[in-house]
């Protein structure tokens, strides 16, 4: 292929992966989004295997098994393990940087001068960054699939350790550079096997409740290593494609540190939610709760003129999205008005509750955000909270002491009632209580939210027919 047709297939497939970004930012063109990214990477993929690969079989040979297992995988994972497979590919990501980088250093190179040296400066950062991002990685999965627990690792001096194991790195970047002590190539080893470890702890470190941020910060590592390797292999796209991902991960951490209401580094110095806080422990809500029934919600609904469901984790485990599609079909049939809030942390990854919603299918204008409908809760009848819990958790705005303290909410307890729909009194992924639970206005309707949403609908039917 000339170099012409390969730079045009590269700024297409550029192009393309920005109309991708573009697309999936809104619920409406996010499957227009998902074939431009498609459609992008295999203008990629086809322009560099016949730009730079000779031996085909071997190339079919790799990618074949590789495609396979991602085919079967992606096929078979549930909704609810999403952010897993997500942590666990960008370890890959992660590891590919770690080994381009080696493997580029110990290729035959004819630079020479600034050249070469900016050239040892790529692998060495890349390296570094892939280190980080692979092991880090490894332990997001681990502890999103609750292998390793989700309590924070609190190592005494920890933050004076990070230090010490930069300060080494930086040093080994010296000694990779020209430095006397070390070759090239021990430095580089050593300071990937420090990297590594400087992994692990950073994401030791950091506790359940600020997952969704560690996994959306891997994101945009994992992004920098791809643009790093872009830089050592020459490669324009994959500069420019680690350099969308790269930033569009930062953007998206920074959006969720908002909607928790942490700051970003405090996020990364980790130590947060563990759900041990003595704090947690003090301000245990205490009083009665009322429990409903199907009945009595069903009842609610049909008689109320307005009503919010606000979806959460329990929905997606529960499946429970295509009933509640119906029961919003039925009411707003009845002339209810029927919306949806959205947390932009609901469930276990960014945008879970509007695919789940979406497959179910929903009308996208009456699925808001947060910030959109807070200010309804006090003019609406019924709000029905189906398996959210930190999400709506009011703790958050009237307890300084609780350690959600000042993590914007979804307020629904300032309805008229609300039907709080789960399993048992157990607390959310943050391990916080929740007070709404003990409100006068709310009613818990225990159970598996499928089963009972399942019944609501039944019951309405009942009701309309008569
Ligand atoms: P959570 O606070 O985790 O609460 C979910 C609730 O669903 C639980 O209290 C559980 O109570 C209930 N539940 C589970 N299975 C159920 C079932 N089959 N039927 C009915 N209820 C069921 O959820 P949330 O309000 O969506 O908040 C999300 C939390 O996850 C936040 O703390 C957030 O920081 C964190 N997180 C978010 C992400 C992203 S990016 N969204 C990623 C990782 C973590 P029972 O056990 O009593 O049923």
């Amino acid at each position: 292929m000339s170099s012409n047709l390969l730079t045009v297939a590269y700024i297409a497939a550029s192009a393309l992966f920005i109309l991708s970004l573009g697309g999936l930012s809104n619920q409406e063109t996010a499957r227009r989004g998902n074939v431009f990214g498609i459609t992008g990477m295999l203008i990629a993929f086809v322009a560099t295997a016949i730009n730079s690969v000779s031996a085909y079989g071997l190339l079919v040979g790799m990618i074949l098994p590789g495609a396979m297992i991602g085919a079967i995988v992606a096929s078979r994972v549930a909704m609810t393990s999403m952010p897993e497979l997500v942590a666990i590919l960008h370890s890959f990501v992660g590891l590919a940087a770690v080994l381009v980088g080696i493997a580029n250093y110990l290729a035959a190179t004819t630079l020479t001068g600034v050249e070469a040296t900016i050239h040892e400066v790529e692998v060495f950062i890349g390296v570094f960054i892939g280190a980080i991002t692979f092991t880090g990685s490894i332990i997001a999965f681990g502890k999103l699939r609750g292998i390793i627990s989700s309590k924070p690792l609190m190592l005494p001096a920890r933050h004076l350790l990070n230090l010490g194991m930069l300060a080494a790195s930086l040093w080994l970047g010296y000694e990779f550079m020209g430095g006397e002590l070390l070759t090239g190539l021990q430095s580089l080893l050593i300071m990937t096997t420090i990297a590594c470890v400087l992994g692990i702890h950073l994401v030791m470190a950091i506790g359940g409740a600020d997952m969704p941020v560690v996994i959306s910060m891997l994101n945009s590592y994992s992004g920098w290593a791809a643009a790093a390797a872009g830089f050592m292999l020459s490669n324009d796209l994959l500069i420019i494609t680690g350099a969308l991902v790269g930033s569009s991960g930062a953007i998206l951490s920074y959006i969720m540190c908002r909607a928790m209401n942490r700051s970003f580094i405090s996020v990364i110095l980790g130590g947060f939610g563990g759900g041990t806080s003595t704090a947690s422990q003090s301000a245990q809500p205490a009083g009665e709760v009322i429990a409903t029934t199907v009945e009595e919600t069903a009842e609610l609904l049909e008689n109320a003129r307005s009503v919010i469901i606000v979806p959460g984790y329990g929905m997606a485990v529960a499946q429970a999205q295509y009933p509640i599609s119906e029961i919003t079909r039925s009411l707003r049939e009845q002339g209810v008005n029927v919306r949806f809030g959205i947390h932009p942390v609901a469930g276990r990854m960014p945008g879970h509750m509007n695919v789940l919603l979406a497959e179910a299918n929903l009308p996208y204008d009456i699925v808001l955000e947060m910030e959109e409908i807070n200010e309804d809760f006090p003019a609406t009848d019924v709000v029905l909270v189906v398996g959210a819990n930190d999400t709506v958790n009011s703790s958050a705005m009237e307890d300084p002491n609780s350690p959600i303290a000042g993590m914007p909410v979804l307020e629904v307890w300032k309805a008229k009632t609300v039907v709080v729909m789960k399993r048992s009194m157990a607390s959310g992924y943050a391990g916080v209580d929740n007070p709404v639970f003990y409100k006068e206005n709310t009613r818990m309707l225990f159970g598996d939210a499928r089963k009972n949403v399942d019944a609501i609908l039944g019951k309405l039917s009942a009701l309309a027919k008569v």
